[in-house]
């Protein structure tokens, strides 16, 4: 049995260790806003907060993280005022959608770590995978949720 914490909530997984957190989070949490694209740890789709830790989940065995905080898209994403939330919406970021959780995931670590970030900083953070092509824009509206 593997106890750890997802958005606020005390979670139990009676799974193999080796797991990956991505499969518990998504079949056994029924979690499906964290998207699964690579599977080795090079899109970022996955990504998730672990311990105020931008991690992708796809890397994660779930028995490796006991005692953990995980936050997941779904606990922003019921905040709407949340302001990366909305400049990704006033800057008209989403394309396709399915990479922007973790997308999300890994901007709100970046400015929680670093509340006044510059242009480099974002690109060099953000490492994850869009085949949309929406990185300018996106990086406008990190910068613009940091102000
Ligand atoms: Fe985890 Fe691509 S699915 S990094």
């Amino acid at each position: 049995m593997t106890r750890f914490t997802v958005n606020n909530q005390p979670v139990q997984y009676r799974l193999d260790p080796a797991t990956p957190l991505l499969w518990a989070l998504r079949d056994a949490s029924n979690l499906t806003g964290t998207k699964y694209g690579c599977g080795s740890g090079d899109c970022g789709a996955c990504t998730v907060d672990i311990d105020g830790v931008a991690v992708r989940s796809c890397t994660v065995a779930i028995g490796s993280i006991e005692g953990a905080f995980v936050t997941t898209i779904e606990a922003l994403s019921r905040d709407r005022s949340h302001p990366l939330q909305q400049a990704l919406l006033a800057a008209n970021v989403v394309q396709c959608g399915y990479c922007i959780p973790g997308i999300v995931m890994t901007a709100q670590a970046l400015l929680r770590r670093n509340r006044n970030p510059s242009e480099d900083d974002v690109r060099r953070s953000i490492t994850n995978l869009c085949r949309c092509g929406i990185y300018p824009r996106l990086t406008d509206a990190i910068l613009q949720a940091a102000s």
